[in-house]
C-alpha cells in the first residue's frame, strides 16, 4: 500500500457536540447520558488487506481511537468468513466493549454478534450492512444507492443518451454477491441505465443484461476479485465481439473490478485514448487514480474513508459517554430483523480534472502517489 496516510481530523459539524465528549481513557467508562456507557475498548474487524481502501479504513480508525487512549484491536480476515467470526470472538473475549465490523458476508455474523450482545457489547456495522440479526446497534456508511446512480448518470451524460444518441455496446458488471452494498450499487446504476437498454440506445452483446435489479447477482464477481473480472471480460470479448464490434462502455461497480477489466481490454488490443471504452469505478484506489490520469478509466466514485472513520469515532465517543448516537437515516437499511439506525455520508464523482483539487489537495492521496 503506497498511499501515505494523511489522517486529517475532520470536525463533523453535526457530530461536534458528541465528538467533544472524547473517548474516556482506557479502562474507565463514560458517565452521564441515559444510555449504556461503555469502556473505550474497541474491536475493529475489517474484511481484507487485499483491497487498498480497507487498509486505510482500519489503520485510519485505529489511529483516531488510539489518539484518545482507547484500547483498540484491529484485525483483517483476508476475505475468510470463518476467520472473521473467530477474530470477533477473540475481541469479545479480550474485553472489547464496542465492535466496529465491515462484514465479509453480511449474512453470516448474526450468531457471533448475538454472543457480543449478550455481554452488552455495542456493535457498529461499518460500510457494509450486517443482516439477519438484532445485534447491530448502528450502521455507518456512504449512500450506496447514490454510488451507483452517480456511475449511471455519468455514463448517460458522457454518451449523450438523453439526446437520443446511440446505440452503444455496454458490458455491465456487479459486485460480490455476498456484499449487501453491491445490490445497492447495482440498483442505483441500473435504475438509470436500464431504460436506455430497453430503448435500444444501450446494447449488451454478451447478453449479460439483468432484466431487473433483483437479478444483479447474475453478473456479480465474488470477493470483488480483479482477476475474476478480467477473465469474465476476456470471456465476453472472445465470445461476443468476434466480428469487429467494439465495447463502448463498461459499468464497473468499483476500482478493483475496473483494473481487471482494463487488463482484459489491453489483452484484446484496445488502445487507451483512441479506442477505449468508458469505464466507471469506486474507491479512488491509487492504481485507479493513475489509470484515470492515463485515460484508462473514466471516473471513480470517491468515498472519503477518513470521513467515515471520523463519523464512527463520533459514534464511539457517544457510546463511551453514554450519550445518544447521532444518525441521519432511520428508514433505508432494513437488515431483515430491524431497520438499523444509520449515518449516511455522501460519495463524490472524481474524473481526471478533479484528481488534483479533490483527492490531492484534500490530502487523500499525494501527488507522488498518483504520478502528478
Ligand atoms: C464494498 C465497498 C466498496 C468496494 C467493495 C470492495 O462493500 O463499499 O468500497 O470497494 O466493497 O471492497
Amino acid at each position: 500500500m503506497t498511499r501515505s496516510k494523511h489522517v486529517s481530523t475532520f470536525i463533523v459539524t453535526l457530530g461536534l457536540a458528541a465528538g467533544l465528549a472524547a473517548c474516556a481513557p482506557a479502562g474507565t467508562t463514560g458517565d452521564g447520558g441515559d444510555g449504556e456507557a461503555a469502556e473505550c475498548n474497541v474491536g475493529i474487524s475489517m474484511p481484507t488487506r487485499s483491497l487498498e481502501r480497507w487498509i486505510n479504513d482500519g489503520e485510519g480508525l485505529r489511529e483516531k481511537l488510539e489518539a484518545k487512549d482507547c484500547d483498540v484491536d484491529l484485525q483483517y480476515a483476508e476475505d475468510r468468513t470463518d476467520q472473521q467470526i473467530s477474530q470477533i470472538q477473540n475481541q469479545i473475549a479480550g474485553g472489547a466493549q464496542i465492535l466496529v465490523v465491515a462484514a465479509i458476508d453480511g449474512e453470516t455474523l448474526g450468531p457471533v454478534l448475538e454472543e457480543a450482545k449478550a455481554q452488552d457489547v455495542q456493535v457498529i456495522a461499518y460500510d457494509r450492512l450486517i443482516n439477519g440479526t438484532e445485534a447491530v446497534d448502528y450502521y455507518a456508511t456512504f449512500d450506496n444507492y447514490k454510488v451507483g446512480q452517480l456511475q449511471g448518470e455519468y455514463l448517460v451524460d458522457q454518451l449523450g443518451l438523453e439526446n437520443g444518441d446511440g446505440p452503444y455496446n455496454l458490458e455491465p458488471f456487479a459486485g460480490s454477491p455476498d456484499d449487501n452494498n453491491a445490490e445497492f450499487f447495482f440498483a442505483g446504476a441500473w435504475d438509470v441505465l436500464l431504460p436506455y437498454v430497453e430503448e435500444g440506445q444501450l446494447v449488451v452483446p454478451s447478453g449479460n443484461s439483468p432484466a431487473s435489479n433483483d437479478e444483479w447477482t447474475s453478473i456479480g464477481i465474488l470477493g470483488w476479485q480483479s482477476a475474476d473480472a478480467q477473465s469474465e471480460m476476456d470471456n465476453r470479448l472472445q465470445s461476443f465481439y468476434t466480428g469487429g464490434e467494439r465495447v463502448d462502455v463498461v459499468l464497473s461497480p468499483n476500482d478493483s473490478l475496473a483494473l481487471g477489466i482494463q487488463a482484459s481490454l489491453d489483452g484484446a488490443g484496445y488502445t487507451p485514448g483512441t479506442d477505449w471504452p468508458l469505464i466507471t469505478g469506486q474507491d479512488a484506489d491509487v492504481a485507479n487514480v493513475r489509470a484515470i490520469l492515463a485515460d484508462r478509466q473514466s471516473m471513480t466514485v470517491w468515498k472519503d474513508t477518513r470521513e467515515l472513520g471520523t463519523q464512527v469515532e463520533t459514534m464511539i465517543d457517544a457510546l463511551v459517554a453514554g450519550d445518544e448516537v447521532e444518525v441521519n437515516d432511520t428508514e433505508t437499511y432494513d437488515n431483515g430483523i430491524k431497520v438499523v439506525p444509520t449515518y449516511i455520508l455522501d460519495p463524490v464523482v472524481v474524473t481526471k480534472d478533479e484528481v488534483q483539487p479533490t483527492l490531492v489537495d484534500s490530502g487523500f492521496v499525494t501527488a507522488g502517489d498518483v504520478g502528478l
